[in-house]
């Protein structure tokens, strides 16, 4: 499996603090099945912004300290960028990072409304040849309360990104029916951890898929944690594997 959602620098954002809880981190996740993950830092005001440089960097020496301890997890490097009216300009200007340098850059909304903009930039982001892949749709409360919003974002060739553990309930009641209706509605593109650590924010994915297998069977559940993710990881066409 391939997690293209994960908190796992050390001393970045809110993710592990330290090098031991990055590492122990990433024996969790490779225990949970996955052999391959993007790391996606924020990039909004909350956290100090790493340019795209930065993040490569450090993640060549998260990976050099894995090879060392010998911990099978092969790592990229990537941003989860909150939706803002200059993120075309911010990835020219190499202050932001796609998902390991393809065509798909990992975009988080405001969670309580649907701005003027929310649209415009998804329209001006499409139209520049990059593709928003949405994290974790299930967790807004705009997308609880009006799930058919993803249906004529998808149609524009947008892409979703489910997080594991909202399916068991770790992101709360409304994130797990919502999490539900949207798998049920074939409205995911893929699934991935928006793992932060151990403590908080937890991987759960091997809980998450089995709830998901559960929801849409093995085969549909492959290509959300397969199939689509090494298309993002490898910058090819969604064509090629078969979306709803
Ligand atoms: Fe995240």
């Amino acid at each position: 499996m391939i997690d293209i959602h994960l908190h796992i620098l050390p001393g970045v954002d809110d993710g592990p603090a330290t090098i031991q809880e990055a590492l122990a981190l990433a024996v969790t996740l490779v225990q949970e099945g996955i052999h391959a993950a993007i790391a996606t830092p924020h990039y909004n005001d909350e956290f100090p912004h790493r340019s795209a440089n930065e993040i490569r960097e450090r993640v060549a020496s998260l990976q050099s300290v894995l090879n060392q301890y010998r911990i099978p997890l092969h790592l990229f490097a990537g941003h989860e960028a909150l939706i803002q009216p200059e993120l075309l300009n911010d990835l020219y200007a190499g202050r932001l990072a796609t998902l390991n340098g393809s065509r798909y850059l990992l975009l988080e909304l405001w969670n309580t409304s649907w701005l003027p903009e929310t649209d415009r930039v998804i329209f001006e982001l499409l139209a520049n040849g990059i593709i928003p892949v949405l994290a974790h749709p299930e967790r807004y409360r705009t997308i609880q309360h009006h799930p058919e919003r993803l249906q004529t974002l998808l149609q524009q060739g947008l892409l979703t990104q489910l997080t594991a553990s909202s399916l068991i309930g770790l992101q709360g009641n409304s994130a797990q029916k919502c999490a539900e209706l949207l798998l049920k509605k074939g409205l995911i593109s893929c699934i991935a951890s928006d793992a932060h650590g151990l403590t908080r924010r937890i991987p759960a994915v091997a809980r998450g898929m089995q709830r998901a297998v559960e929801l849409v069977g093995q085969e549909r559940v492959r290509q959300m944690v397969e199939a689509c993710p090494s298309a993002i990881l490898n910058n090819q066409s969604m064509y090629a594997t078969s979306q709803p």
